[in-house]
């Protein structure tokens, strides 16, 4: 590739806007609102966000997963609590996510506290799902070193031969997270770089829950 190439790459967002006058008392109102428009808008995976962890050595890393439920205290996505990221949450509950609705030319961004959903929860979810996944979920050890891709299909099949005609259980190294937002940010790309930002900060020590409107230089 012509090195040109990258550096000439150039688009100007010029879908939307966002005006204080749209805007909600509670971010999470606003989410719903921006969410909804997603769904609507059809854009591929709508759901997915970027989770950032960071390790004990205060070394940051990120993945994408797929949001499951909407609460009026957080967020939830559903994994292996023994994978790399189950790891960093367990030494470090601080955690941010992050949508990229590219066609609406939005993301919005996520601070927080991680929690564990409870069991019940975890279970309603793990068995609402197609029984190939539920079979991975057993199969994968997830961020593991894998000696190949075929002990894992031969996992697979012991696991399906284990499980013939039962009702598989739910891991207990599998499950959800809450993550209960301080922090939110909404951006609208505009022109010229000009974009859009307002973040909603949560109020330390306020019941109910009050939160600081602001916006940010782009
Ligand atoms: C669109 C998309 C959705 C994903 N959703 C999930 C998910 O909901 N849960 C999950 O554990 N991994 C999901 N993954 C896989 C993760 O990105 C990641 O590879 C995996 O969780 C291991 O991450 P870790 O090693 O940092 O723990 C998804 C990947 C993509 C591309």
């Amino acid at each position: 590739m012509n090195p040109k190439t990258l550096s000439d790459m150039r688009k100007s967002y010029e879908l939307a806007e966002l005006d204080d006058a749209h805007l909600k008392n509670t971010p999470r109102a606003f989410f719903e609102q921006w969410l909804d428009e997603a769904l609507k808008a059809k854009i591929p995976e709508p759901t997915a966000m970027t989770l950032a962890t960071v390790d004990s050595h205060l070394r940051p890393s990120t993945r994408i997963v797929l949001l499951k439920g909407l609460e009026s205290e957080g967020l939830i996505f559903y994994t292996n609590y023994q994978s790399r990221k189950g790891q960093e949450l367990a030494g470090n509950p601080h955690a941010a996510l992050q949508f990229h609705w590219v066609e609406l030319e939005r993301t919005v961004r996520i601070e927080g506290l991680i929690e564990k959903t409870s069991e019940a929860m975890s279970d309603e979810y793990f068995h609402s799902r197609p029984r190939g996944s539920q079979i991975g979920a057993w199969a994968s050890p997830q961020s593991q070193v894998l000696q190949s891709r075929e002990l894992l299909h031969a996992e697979v099949s012991r696991l399906e031969r284990l499980y013939a005609n039962q009702t598989i259980p739910r891991p207990e190294h599998w499950g959800g997270y809450r993550l209960i937002p301080s922090v939110w940010e909404f951006w609208q790309g505009r022109p010229s770089r000009l974009h859009d930002r307002v973040r909603y900060q949560k109020s330390i020590n306020s019941a109910p829950t009050a939160w600081t409107i602001e916006r940010l230089g782009p």
